[in-house]
């Protein structure tokens, strides 16, 4: 059964093709694919393709998917332009035939207020009304994303949000990528399937602090804002008005419980618990 991974230039896709190699499934019938092949050239000294795809470019996109059984769609990351993107990178696998399309989408996209999830609801309207045999996997926030209150822990004993109590229920990279070869390996069963994956414990920054105080060996301190005095101190840093409101809404969003939910999904497919953030992190220092 031949695979397509998009975003294998990136840091997921890599994971996933990583994945595949380690569960044994043979190099010849993988392909990796992202624009910027210079990143995988490693890949291709191992077996795998190695396939430019830009989903700016339908051509090379079919040629990357011809022949292929199953395709992973890894979302962009050009925000405003990935239901064109996405739509593309479909609409290329209808054309040539691809049986199985996986897309990594966002938590509870259909339903959930989170700032990411309407171009990620979009492509699953689309994905749906393409006719393609597919499955989604929601996948939950990255632990690694917590990097920056590692940074800032290790600098100022603290760190500064407005998330309140809101939890986060996150998992590695490692353990969506591994979720997603699962499912790469043995698509059929997971056919029509919406997969919520996220880590198994959902914590709070305060709870973080403690966790990055024992970590660093010193006191640290989540300081919570109000909205405005984050969006103070976030443009008081040097950030862009857009980013400012980007990363306030999504501490509104974590504050809303938005990435709070535990079903278990991710630890079951992977058949181990998820890495608890504080592991992560700990593989960060
Ligand atoms: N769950 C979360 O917490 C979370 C957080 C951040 C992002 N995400 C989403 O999950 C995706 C994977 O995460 P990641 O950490 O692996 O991100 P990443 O390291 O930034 O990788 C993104 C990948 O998308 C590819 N890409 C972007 N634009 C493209 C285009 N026009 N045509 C073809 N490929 C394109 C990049 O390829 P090139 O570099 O070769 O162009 C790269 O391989 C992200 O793209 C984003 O949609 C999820």
């Amino acid at each position: 059964m031949s695979v397509v991974v998009t975003g294998a230039t990136g840091q997921l896709g890599r994971l996933v093709v990583e994945s595949l190699l380690e569960r044994g499934y043979p190099a010849e019938d993988i392909t990796a694919t992202g624009r910027d092949t210079a990143r995988i050239a490693d890949l291709a000294d191992r077996g795998v393709t190695v396939r430019r795809a830009d989903f700016e470019d339908p051509e090379s996109l079919r040629e990357a998917f011809r022949g292929a059984d199953t395709v992973l769609l890894v979302s962009g990351t050009e925000l405003g332009r990935r239901v064109e993107q996405h739509g593309n990178a479909i609409q290329a696998a209808r054309g040539v035939g691809v049986g199985h399309l996986v897309y990594t989408s966002a938590p509870r996209a259909d339903e959930t207020t989170l700032v990411l999830a309407p171009e990620h609801r979009a492509t699953e309207e689309l994905l749906a009304a393409s006719g393609l045999t597919h499955t989604v996997l929601r996948n939950g926030w990255y632990n690694e994303l917590s990097q920056q209150a590692l940074e800032q822990a290790r600098a100022h004993g603290a760190f500064a949000g407005s998330a309140g109590r809101g939890r986060t229920a996150s998992a590695a990279r490692r353990d969506l990528a591994e979720a997603a070869a699962v499912v790469l390996a043995d698509p059929a069963p997971h056919a029509g399937a919406v997969h919520e994956l996220s880590g198994d414990t959902a914590w709070t920054n305060e709870e973080l602090a403690r966790d990055l105080g024992e970590l660093l060996g010193r006191e640290v301190r989540y300081r919570d804002l109000s909205p405005e005095e984050h969006r103070t101190v976030l443009a008081g840093a040097g950030l862009d008005e857009d980013t400012v409101e980007f990363v306030v809404t999504l501490d509104r969003n974590v504050r809303d419980g938005e990435l709070a939910a535990t079903p278990g999904t991710l630890s079951k497919l992977i058949g181990r618990p998820t890495t608890p953030v504080v592991e992560t992190l700990r593989g960060l220092l």
